[in-house]
């Protein structure tokens, strides 16, 4: 999603705002620009691409002045032109946005109806016009915000800059994020405290409806309702070399790598290893009491939620009802009040997710969210959170918060089933013991990695792939779909295996690789007969298993990638790595942009 910066400080703000700007590059953008005062003249420089297009322009026309807005663009309305890209101006007001004005076609016309000429396609134009008819009808800048947000819906986040005032800056937000940074005689906005992390860890977080009046001598809130409040100022923890790629070649390799600590960090937080148990959060629920649990997510997340409904409705008896955000939120679902509504969210803002939340929260439900950033809405708006300790996570396809997510998943399940009385002390401790395993048994299946880049420039050449997986694997075999689709942008499916012959083995031939997860479990020989049925028409399997499985192979695989003998339980979060190398030496064969792939972004607050 689009990214947000604005400085009010003593030294030129153009090359600061496109530094900040690069640290919200891993939101995924198509455009960028920046605005400052110079000689208090609101002057602008755009680029279409990267934020390296936007340094040349900069190169070639530098901008002077202490006071800017900057912005990385994710078009929604407009394509990702100079003209459409951000900041935009209207008479003495500049604006940058993150999110979607619904009702801009309606505003528009007001806009136009009073004499304004607009020249772009984008729905924020509309933003800076109505500040500045406000100001030129005879408001004070913040008058002419306050007026303006009142006739604005849908989800964003705002950044003004003002011609006759360099040492004002005015940020809004409503359903998207926006931080203040507090500097020594210097003043900041950003979309998160990353983009901040060079200027400042002194932050406040807006909260849905606020908007701040900030100068270089502080910052005044006000939230919906036009009455001052006051915001808390944190020390943010995240710094400037957590947007550090390391030795690494991309974020996403440094990412892939990491999961071996932080799922150790993640399980470090739920177990007790001296008593062999898993130690919830004081909630104001108890899974005893439950008849369901219902989980929702989006994309990759939604992936890790499937695997937890295996756990849950295993280990712990309870029926689960599982949801894409962005179909529950339109259903209008009746549910019992008092049931549990958990959320799965890497960023904690998906729009989706959240419009979904705030549905179950008002039919009553108990809210829990499993989440990697602490500071996020889901997060605050959530009764008990369930934190993944994944650290930031830059790459835009999501991997080691995917695995923290399913590590914070598998402790609930475990909890839930000791509390529902379905697993005793034994059963805890050997289920405690296998997810402790885990680490350890990453760091062995990573060392398989030459192996996946080995056959990577095969699967390059391949236009379609097929993956199939039973049980817990079948989520597995979507994920690593996803992760190809999203960063090589070869199509891929994910199937059940036992679908195969319901219609996909239509496809198979001899140019379709199939990719088939399937450790030695109770239900290995099951998929062994779907690679029966893929060879016998010429389908290329590679399969992924460990040794017990690769014996019982029956030669049936041109390749196999052999993963270290896990408790069936915890192979899913096993089988999770060799998926993301598989998509990843993939998309480097391919060339394409790995750590932000065409189209697409890290923190989805628009529906
Ligand atoms: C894929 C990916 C996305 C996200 C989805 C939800 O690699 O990252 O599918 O999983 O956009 O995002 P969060 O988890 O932030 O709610």
């Amino acid at each position: 999603m689009c990214g947000i910066v604005g400085i009010l400080g003593t030294s030129p703000a153009a090359p600061l705002l496109v530094d900040a700007l690069k640290r919200l590059e891993y939101r995924g953008y198509d455009s960028a620009g920046v605005a400052t005062l110079e000689n208090g003249v609101l002057t602008r420089r755009r680029a279409p691409g990267k934020l390296r297009e936007l340094e040349n322009v900069l190169e070639k026309a530098p901008l002077s002045g202490h006071s800017g807005i900057g912005h990385t663009r994710w078009a929604t309305h407009g394509a990702p032109t100079e003209g459409n890209a951000h900041p935009h101006a209207i008479g003495k007001v500049s604006v940058v946005h993150n999110g979607i004005i619904e009702n801009f076609r309606d505003l528009k016309e007001e806009c136009i109806g009073r004499g304004v000429t607009f020249e772009t396609d984008t729905d924020t134009e509309v933003v800076a016009a109505l500040v500045s008819l406000n100001i030129a009808g005879g408001m004070a800048p913040k008058e002419a915000v306050d007026a303006t947000l009142s006739k604005l819906q849908g989800a964003f986040a705002l950044a003004f800059l003002f011609e006759a005032d360099a040492d004002l800056l005015i940020g809004a937000r409503r359903g998207s994020p926006l931080a203040v940074g507090h500097g020594d005689g210097e003043m900041f906005l950003g979309s998160d405290a990353i983009a901040l992390a060079p200027f400042t860890n002194r932050i406040s977080y807006l909260v849905d409806g606020d908007y701040a009046v900030v100068t270089r001598g502080g910052v005044s809130v006000f939230d919906d309702s036009g009455a001052p409040v006051e915001r808390e100022v944190k020390t943010a923890t995240a710094s400037a070399q957590l947007a550090d790629k390391g030795n690494y070649r991309h974020f996403m390799a440094k990412e892939i790598y990491e999961q071996p600590e932080v799922i150790s960090h993640t399980l470090g937080h739920y177990i007790d290893m001296a008593r062999e148990t898993i130690v919830l959060p004081d909630a104001p629920f108890s899974f005893a009491d439950l008849d369901r649990l219902s989980i929702s997510a989006c994309g990759t997340a939604f992936y890790a939620a499937n695997v937890a409904r295996y756990w849950f409705e295993r280990f712990a008896k309870l029926p689960v009802d599982l949801d894409i955000a962005s179909e529950f939120r339109y259903r209008e679902v009746p549910m019992e009040k008092g049931g549990l509504a958990l959320f799965v969210s890497q960023s904690g803002e998906t729009a989706d997710t959240l419009a979904t939340l705030r549905y179950c929260k008002d039919q009553g439900q108990h809210i829990g969210a499993i989440v990697n950033v602490p500071e996020s809405t889901i997060a605050r708006e959530s009764d008990v959170i369930f934190p993944t300790l994944a650290g930031p996570e830059i790459g835009v396809a999501s991997t080691k918060a995917f695995t923290c997510q399913l590590a914070v998943l598998a402790c609930l399940a475990v909890a839930a089933g000791r509390e529902r009385g379905v697993l005793d002390a034994d059963d805890e401790s050997k289920l405690v013991n296998a997810l402790v395993e885990l680490p350890r048994l990453i760091v062995e299946g990573l060392k398989q990695e030459p192996v996946i880049e080995g056959f990577a420039r095969d699967l390059a050449r391949s236009s379609h792939v097929l993956y199939l997986g039973r049980s817990t694997s079948f989520p597995i075999a979507m994920e690593g779909a996803l992760k190809l689709k999203e960063i090589s942008y070869i199509h891929a499916e994910g199937y059940a295996a036992g679908e195969l012959k319901h219609g996909p083995i239509a496809l198979i031939d001899e140019d379709m690789p199939v990719i088939v997860i399937a450790p030695y479990d109770r239900i290995f020989e099951k998929t062994a007969s779907n690679m029966e049925e893929v060879a016998a028409r010429g389908g290329r399997i590679i399969l992924i298993t460990d040794e017990k499985g690769a014996a019982h192979s029956n030669g049936l695989a041109e390749r196999i990638i052999e993963v270290p003998d896990a408790y069936a339980f915890v192979t899913p979060i096993l089988y999770a790595i060799p998926v993301q190398l598989i998509a990843y030496h993939t998309a480097v064969f391919m060339g394409t942009d790995v750590d932000q792939p065409r189209n697409l972004a890290k923190s989805v607050t628009v529906e």
